[in-house]
Formats: structure tokens, C-alpha cells, sequence
């Protein structure tokens, strides 16, 4: 993620809790139908391997993914580590990855059992890192609509309903994931998005497989919005393939041949720098610092509020207020704390939020 965004986010959360508010950050909720690759795009946004992904259907219960940005230590002791994950069902910390995403696994089938039934319980992970800023991701199960396994005949409608309590929420950016290789038209995640988002302003189409279109085809129609608008656009990427998983193609060695995919690619090549995942990835920041821009002036008038406050409590101590004095002390430390909140304020208002 980027590092400027994340010590924005960071520095305004500090100063909005110091001062008794609250900057909530919206959450980004994925949905797709099954295999489409919505926890592949996932895993990519956080940068880590963690998330079971495969064939058939492999996430049966939502993940509730919240991603607490935590510095690394000014001394680091022998034991410190400066990323690690931490399950709400389970006392421990998990600073390896893959056993992250077996605990996933192991606690998937204990609850959504061993036969392909899904469940809505969520599994909470908090993945500490000095590289996120804070903020909740959401997988959650494939829409489908032909039972398998232990699922129940009305499974379609109860994945269905379980995707909507998630992106109903105004304060959620839907990543509507839908793979190349099927119809479009077909895209169940669009059409629940455009019911709870019917203008489009906090979806973002992601189309994967791109490398699995059939010869001769491709999806310049669908990337430069020809085919369905979203003022967000369709940001196509190319994941790691089941091949890709099983040999463990790193991360960054995905992300170079999905660059490369892209460029080399005779009618991608000339959109290349409006896809892939690092321009999602760019795009999901533009979303959440267009938030925050839209959460500022509401802010401002709150921090005018408490500066009003401040301002009357400093006039009442008037000339008694002595350094060391306890109440002086309080005095001191709030007014710093507004000065720099209005210093910030004016800083972030004189540059433009664009990401370049
Ligand atoms: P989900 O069910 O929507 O969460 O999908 P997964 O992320 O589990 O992916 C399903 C399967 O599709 C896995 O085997 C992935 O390796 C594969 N996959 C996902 N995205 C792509 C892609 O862009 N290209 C290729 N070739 N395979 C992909
Ligand atoms: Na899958
Ligand atoms: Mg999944």
C-alpha cells in the first residue's frame, strides 16, 4: 500500500482519537461468483500469501480481514516481530504466513464442516504490519446456484443474502470480481453491486483470467467501459494461476509476469497502465483518499468545536496557569495537540490528494 497514504490515514486517526473522534475508513468487500479469483485480488491489495484459494469452493465463511498498521518497534527485542496475523477465535500469534492460512482452513471446516457447506459466522483476522494502513477487508463465499455437497437447496439465495448485509453499508467499496472467461452478462457480483449501488459510485469492476480468454478474444470492450459504466472503470489483472499455487510462485514474481502479460499483449498493451493489480491497488487508495476528503470538513468543524473548548479552558487558568502545575500541564499538551491538528488540517488541505 502506499506509504504516503498509509501515514496520512495514520496521522489523522491519531489526531482525531486524541481528540475524541473517530476517522472510520470504509471497508472493501469482495464479491464474485465462485473461482472468479476474489480471494487472489485480495491477497494481492494486502501483499501477503495467507488466503486458501482454489478451484471449486474453498472460502465457506466470510473473512472479516482488518488490517492494523503497526510501526516497527524503536527497539526491537529478540522476540519482536513486525508483522504477524492474530485470529479472534485463537490466543496466539502467527508471524508465519502459512500457518495463518491453515488456522483459515482448520477453523473453516470446524464450523462449515468437511462437505462444502458455507456458513455465515465470520472468521476475524487482524494482520498487524508497518506496511497497511488501517482498514477491514472482507472475502467472503462465491455466489452459486446449483447446491453441491452439504449445501442447503436455497444456497443461492443465502449466499446472496449474506453478500448484501456486507455491501449495504454506504461506508463499503464493493470490488465486483468477475472472471474474463465467462459472459459478462452472467456477472452476478454486478448485479447485486448495481442493487445497492445503482450509480456506481463505490464499485469497482476487477476482471481476472484475463490469460484464459479463448484465442482471438479479448476484453478491450469490458476494460474501456463500452460494455457496462462504472465511474470507477473495469481494472483487469491476472492472478497466479492453480499451477502458479501449487509450484508457489512468489508474489512479486506474479506480479512481474502479470506486468509483463500486459505490456507484450498486442491490444492490452496500448491500456496496460490502467490495469493490473498495482493500478488497483492505486485506485483503491484514489477511493479511500476521495473519503477521507469527503469526511474533512465535517471533521474541521468538529476540531473548530474543540478548539473553541480548549481556547475557553486555557483563558480561565489565565495568568495563574505555572509550568509543572498539573492542570497547566493538561492546558499545555491540548493546546499543542490543536495547534498541530490545525496546522495538519491546513497542510492537507494546500496539496492535492490525488495519487500520482
Ligand atoms: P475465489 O473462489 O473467487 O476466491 O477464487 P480464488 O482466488 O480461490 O481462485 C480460484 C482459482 O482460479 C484458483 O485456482 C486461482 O489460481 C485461479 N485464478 C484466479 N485468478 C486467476 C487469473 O487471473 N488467471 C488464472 N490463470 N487463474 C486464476
Ligand atoms: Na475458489
Ligand atoms: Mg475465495
Amino acid at each position: 500500500m502506499d506509504a504516503q497514504l498509509i501515514q496520512l490515514v495514520n496521522t489523522l486517526q491519531d489526531t482525531f482519537s486524541n481528540l475524541g473522534g473517530e476517522l472510520d475508513m470504509p471497508q472493501i468487500v469482495v464479491v464474485g461468483s465462485q473461482s472468479a479469483g476474489k480471494s487472489s485480488v485480495l491477497e494481492t491489495i494486502v501483499g501477503r500469501d495467507f488466503l486458501p484459494r482454489g478451484s471449486g469452493i474453498v472460502t465457506r465463511r466470510p473473512l472479516i480481514l482488518q488490517l492494523v498498521h503497526t510501526p516497527v518497534p524503536e527497539t526491537p527485542g529478540p522476540h519482536s516481530y513486525t508483522e504477524w496475523g492474530q485470529f479472534l477465535h485463537i490466543d496466539k500469534k502467527f508471524t508465519d504466513f502459512d500457518e495463518i492460512r491453515k488456522e483459515i482452513e482448520q477453523e473453516t471446516l470446524r464450523v462449515a464442516g468437511q462437505n462444502k457447506g458455507i456458513s455465515k459466522l465470520p472468521i476475524n483476522l487482524r494482520i498487524h504490519s508497518p506496511n497497511v494502513l488501517d482498514l477491514t477487508l472482507v472475502d467472503l463465499p462465491g455466489l452459486t446456484k446449483i447446491p453441491v455437497g452439504d449445501q442447503p437447496s436455497d444456497i443461492e439465495k443465502q449466499i446472496r443474502n449474506l453478500v448484501q448485509e456486507y455491501i449495504m453499508k454506504e461506508n463499503c467499496v464493493i470490488l465486483s470480481v468477475s472472471a474474463a472467461n465467462v459472459d459478462l452478462a452472467n456477472s452476478e457480483s454486478l448485479k447485486l453491486a448495481r442493487q445497492v449501488d445503482p450509480q456506481g459510485r463505490r464499485t469497482i469492476g476487477v476482471l481476472t483470467k484475463l490469460d484464459l480468454m479463448d484465442a482471438g478474444t479479448n476484453a478491450m470492450d469490458i476494460l474501456t467501459g463500452r460494455v457496462y459504466p462504472l465511474k470507477l472503470g473495469f481494472i483487469g489483472v491476472v492472478n497466479r494461476s492453480q499451477q502458479d499455487i501449487n509450484s508457489s510462485k512468489s508474489m512479486k514474481d506474479a506480479l512481474e509476469s502479470e506486468e509483463e502479460f500486459f505490456r507484450s499483449h498486442p491490444s492490452y498493451r496500448s491500456i496496460a497502465h490502467k490495469n493490473g493489480t498495482r493500478y488497483l491497488s492505486k485506485t483503491l487508495n484514489q477511493v479511500l483518499m476521495n473519503h477521507i476528503r469527503d469526511k474533512l470538513p465535517d471533521m474541521k468543524a468538529r476540531l473548530n468545536t474543540l478548539m473553541g473548548q480548549t481556547q475557553q479552558e486555557l483563558d480561565s487558568f489565565g495568568d495563574t496557569a505555572v509550568f509543572g502545575d498539573e492542570n497547566s500541564q493538561g492546558a499545555l499538551i491540548l493546546r499543542l495537540m490543536t495547534q498541530f491538528a490545525r496546522d495538519f488540517i491546513s497542510s492537507i488541505e494546500g496539496t492535492s490528494l490525488e495519487i500520482s
